[in-house]
Formats: structure tokens, C-alpha cells, sequence
């Protein structure tokens, strides 16, 4: 029986006055954090120590946006998983279609960031996803198809990676994917991980659906059998919201 996992991706949101702000309401509120579901959230690299501080003991796990494939060096801006796991991270989300469209991320890259931070003990969410153009044309299932194929190239043990499956063109539009549609999508990856990984390593892969996920309709995109949880941007800036969604994968 797989355990819905629900993160707050805050991209490029929060000082890290207001990172710890946020992180207080959702600590206070959501106790252990036991009960069902997996909790995340995701802050801006600058607030993870401060907020890492806060979410302490109350089960909450501490993620990063990105980091760098390469252990440490003369890459200047750049994080290594060393100093996120020094930073209190235990997670970190990679291959983002913000980080494809607007920094040139490839899935080969994606792939070596990912291979890092399992190497280095950290558990990831591969995202991938359509864009709108894609979508039109066809080509969905090969696109994602192709993104967890790369992205999970040499990799062997699957058990610290979870997937969202992220359509580009719902992200922070407001338009969700239709449950049926992120199903057919969820249960096509579910179809790859078996492929390459196995029966087991298939059943047990938790495929979490983002894409302007609101406590409107989580609990009926949570309800699908290939859908264990959700990767949260814009509702996931505010606590009610956010814990409103996590009610709904408990
Ligand atoms: O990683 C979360 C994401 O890209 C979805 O963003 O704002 O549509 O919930 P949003």
C-alpha cells in the first residue's frame, strides 16, 4: 500500500523571514505529519537551514529545488548535496519544467543530478511533464515516457525516487489536468517503472500529480489509483491551502 506524498514546491517565493513564517503555520498545524501522508516542503536554498530549524522534529521533511551533479568545485551559484544534506535537506526535487524551459536542463542532466543525489543519500522527485504543444500534438506519452526512461538511466534502486507527473501547461495557469487525464498519464510511468525496475519497484513507486493542484480538486485527483499525492506551487504559499490539500491525501 503505497503512502500519498504531498510537497510545497515555494520556488523563487519567500524571504527567509516569511519562508520561516510559513513554515511555523504549517508545523503548527499539521503535528507529526505521521497519519497517512507524507509531508514536504521545498523552500528557496537560502531559507533551508532557518526553516529546517522549525520543521525540526514534527516529521516534515525538508526539501531542496535543484542542486548541482557535480560534488563541489569551481561552479560558481551552484549547491552541491553535500551542503544540502548539511542544511537539514533530506529530499530534493530535480528535472522541474522551470529548470528545463528556462535553464537549458536536459534530461541527460537531469540524469546526473539525479544519480547524485541518490549516491549522496538524498530521496528525489523526478519531475516531468507535456507541454501544451506536445499535448496537441500527440506525443504525451512519449515525451514523459522518454523523461523517466533518461532520467532514471543507471539508476538501481528506485526506492528513494518518487516521480511527479507535472504537465507543463497546467503549472500555475489554473487549469488542471482532468483526473482521467493525469490517470492515463500516472498509470503509462507506473507501465515504464515496471519496464525498467520491476513489479515491485512499480507498485511501490509513489507518482505524485502537479499542476495548479487547490483544495478544490485534490481529494478527486488524489482518489485515482495511480495518484499518491501531489507537488504543490502556488497553494502551497499559503498554509490553509496547503494543509487543506494534505487533508485530502490523509
Ligand atoms: O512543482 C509544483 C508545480 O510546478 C505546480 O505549480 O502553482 O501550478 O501548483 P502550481
Amino acid at each position: 500500500m503505497r503512502k500519498n506524498v504531498v510537497v510545497g514546491n515555494w520556488k523563487m517565493n519567500t524571504t527567509v523571514a516569511e519562508a520561516v513564517e510559513l513554515a511555523s503555520a504549517i508545523a503548527e498545524r499539521i503535528g507529526s505529519g505521521e497519519a497517512g501522508c507524507e509531508i514536504g516542503i521545498a523552500p528557496p536554498f537560502v531559507s533551508l537551514t532557518e526553516v529546517g530549524k522549525v520543521v525540526g522534529q514534527s516529521g516534515i521533511m525538508l526539501a531542496a529545488q535543484n542542486c548541482h551533479f557535480e560534488s563541489d568545485g569551481a561552479f560558481t551559484g551552484e549547491v552541491s548535496v553535500r551542503m544540502l544534506e548539511a542544511a537539514g535537506c533530506s529530499c530534493v526535487i530535480l528535472g522541474h519544467s522551470e529548470r528545463r524551459q528556462y535553464f537549458g536542463e536536459t534530461n541527460a542532466i537531469v540524469n546526473r543530478k539525479v544519480r547524485k543525489a541518490l549516491d549522496g543519500g538524498l530521496k528525489v522527485i523526478l519531475c516531468v511533464g507535456e507541454t501544451l504543444e506536445q499535448r496537441q500534438q500527440g506525443v504525451t506519452e512519449d515525451i514523459v515516457t522518454t523523461q523517466v526512461r533518461e532520467g532514471l538511466d543507471g539508476v538501481d534502486d528506485v526506492s528513494r525516487v518518487v516521480i511527479a507527473y507535472e504537465p507543463v501547461w497546467a503549472i500555475g495557469t489554473g487549469k488542471t489536468a482532468t483526473s482521467q487525464q493525469a490517470q492515463e498519464v500516472h498509470a503509462s510511468i507506473r507501465e515504464t517503472v515496471r519496464e525498467m525496475f520491476g513489479e515491485a519497484a512499480a507498485a511501490e513507486m509513489r507518482i505524485q500529480y502537479g499542476g495548479s493542484v487547490k483544495p478544490a480538486n485534490a481529494a478527486e485527483l488524489f482518489a485515482m489509483p495511480d495518484i499518491d499525492g501531489g507537488l504543490i506551487g502556488g497553494a502551497s504559499l499559503k498554509a490553509d491551502d496547503f494543509i487543506a490539500i494534505v487533508e485530502a491525501a490523509r
